[in-house]
């Protein structure tokens, strides 16, 4: 396999809309329409421990920085880990870029149940076009299409955003295995073997940009089957308590399609890579 052509991180996403919804309005007559990613702590397959880990390698290199440290979390969403970051290393601060206003505002309100609205920025921008000074830890985690459309177009962005001496996490897909055209067909629209390279090819990009990967890991089946079950639980839920509601159908149609794709379609062929790189001086 060559280079990746840069398919959805996140296979939920290139199912289309949430399978929650995001409907259209007029889907959704009042407050008691599905809910969106409840069930969700980060949107991926990451799991505690993991995340602890993360915590314990990053907050240092932000307690270094002379100025106290700078996070930059590329398509933030609603930012766990850079909230944690935060906590774990004040005072930091931290802005998150991402487009959607839902999750923003989560973010926002979890930074202020945790007393860290002062040290984090959550904002509304489009992270191609965001000019955004260099950080010392520089968070992309399932959001590299958020910067460029190819991988490594997006690893150039992210090391000319990363101070030196700094990190880059960088979450990415990439094929456990040469996923056959019966599991392609099944899993995302258009899903192509050139979507993702193999693991080590995706290093080399990473070297390729200017890194060195300093710590290589990939998401277990448990941290995939948690997140793609807490991606549906909360609307699984919800669709068996409101059978009869307008946007049941289309809910439950979301919902089929998204769990066909994933367990016919990418879940023994689909990885995601988790880098810690260092920019090379
Ligand atoms: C799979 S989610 C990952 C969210 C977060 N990094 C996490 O791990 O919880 C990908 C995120 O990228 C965001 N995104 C996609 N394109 C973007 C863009 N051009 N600018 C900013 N954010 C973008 C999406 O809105 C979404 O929140």
């Amino acid at each position: 396999m060559t280079s990746s052509a840069h398919a959805p991180q996140d296979p939920a996403a290139a199912q289309g809309p949430d399978p929650s919804g995001d409907p259209a309005p007029a889907d959704v007559p009042g407050a008691d329409g599905p809910p969106r990613l409840t069930g969700l702590v980060f949107h991926g397959p990451i799991g505690e421990a993991r995340a602890a880990r993360w915590v314990d390698r990053l907050a240092p290199v932000l307690a270094a920085a002379p100025d106290g440290g700078r996070v930059l979390d590329i398509g933030c969403g609603w930012g766990e880990l850079m909230l944690r970051l935060l906590a774990a290393a004040p005072p930091a601060r931290g802005t998150g870029l991402d487009l959607n206003t839902e999750d923003l505002a989560r973010g926002r309100a979890n930074a202020a149940a945790r007393g860290l609205s002062a040290r984090a920025d959550f904002v509304e921008a489009d992270a191609t076009k965001a000019d955004h000074e260099p950080a010392d830890v520089v968070l992309c985690l399932g959001a590299s299409q958020a910067l460029a459309d190819n991988l490594a177009e997006a690893l150039a962005a992210l090391r000319a955003r990363v101070r030196p001496g700094g990190r880059v996490l960088l979450g990415e897909g990439f094929w456990e295995r040469e996923p056959t055209p019966a599991e392609l067909a099944a899993s995302w629209p258009d899903a192509a073997a050139t979507d993702h390279t193999d693991l080590a090819t995706l290093v080399d990009t990473a070297v390729a940009a200017g890194f060195r990967p300093v710590w290589v890991e990939s998401a277990d089946r448990t941290e995939w089957d948690d997140f793609e079950s807490g991606y549906l639980a909360d609307t699984e839920l919800w669709l068996a308590t409101h059978p009869n509601h307008p946007s049941a159908p289309a809910t439950r149609d979301r919902l089929d399609t998204h769990r066909s794709a994933w367990l016919r379609g990418y879940r023994t062929i689909l990885g995601i890579a988790y880098l810690t790189l260092v920019p090379s001086l």
